[in-house]
């Protein structure tokens, strides 16, 4: 086995205290996602938005790496071929565990981005609907998130990995949501190998060869010191 692609969601960074989004008390329980996850929400209300995600990076720069951020960073580094992370996460706490390949399909919480001339730069903490942008001065300042509605990025990079894995794994992400859910799909057409590690069988659980449950802390770390012996 040469290359390993491996798609994440909000589960693999539930025990680190961020909140999933479809679970039980999960993010889209207690907002609209039309109103903060929507260019049309945007434009409607950019503060509602930014505090929304002002919030977020307030979370994510509290919370720490666990385990199964942990075991995919040592998975990189002893693995003897290619080890890709494609994430719809927008915390950097793959980073943070010492991940290095790592593609943001859905942004980052940590970036901004100009909506008028594409600028992109580092987030302050506190981002506002006033701030001007540093290129072009204009204050349409956004975060750099994928919205509902919008391309996720890196999609090219993604396709071509997905065509030369010879093995899939997608881990804490509920597989409603396109087009990560049917990574699994292309991923078995080119002839990789698929597994689900998950808390418990996702949307999508049927199209895996094989699934292993529970939660990300214990199932990443045994996958990993499985495959690497
Ligand atoms: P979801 O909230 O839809 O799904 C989280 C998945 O993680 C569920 O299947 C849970 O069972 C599982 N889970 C929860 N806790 C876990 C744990 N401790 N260990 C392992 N698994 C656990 O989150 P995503 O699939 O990431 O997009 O959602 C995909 C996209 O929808 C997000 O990137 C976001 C959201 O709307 C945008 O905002 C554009």
């Amino acid at each position: 086995m040469r290359s390993i692609v491996i798609l994440t969601g909000a589960g693999i960074s539930a025990e680190s205290g961020l909140g999933t989004f479809r679970d039980k008390d999960g993010l889209w329980t207690k907002y609209d996602l039309e109103e903060v996850a929507t260019p049309q929400g945007f434009a409607a209300n950019p503060r509602l938005v930014h505090d929304f995600y002002n919030a977020r990076r307030a979370n994510a720069a509290g919370a720490s790496p666990n385990a199964a951020h942990e075991a995919l960073a040592r998975l990189e580094a002893e693995f003897p071929g290619e080890v890709l992370i494609v994430t719809q996460n927008v915390d950097s706490l793959h980073e943070r565990a010492g991940s290095r390949a790592i593609l943001h399909m859905h942004g980052a919480l940590d970036r901004a981005r100009c909506a008028r001339c594409d600028h992109r730069w580092e987030a302050p903490l506190v981002m506002r609907p006033e701030d001007p942008c540093p290129a072009c001065s204009q204050p349409a300042t956004r975060p750099d998130i994928v919205w509902f509605g919008e391309f996720p990025f890196y999609m090219e990079e993604i396709d071509t990995a997905l065509s030369q894995a010879d093995l899939f794994v997608a881990i804490g992400t509920s597989g409603q949501v396109y087009p990560a859910a049917a990574f699994v799909q292309e991923a078995r057409m080119a002839g990789a190998a698929t597994l689900e590690l998950n808390l418990e069988p996702s949307e999508t659980a049927r199209a895996f060869d094989e699934a292993r449950h529970g939660p990300a802390s214990r199932v990443v770390p045994e996958w990993v010191d499985s495959l690497l012996g």
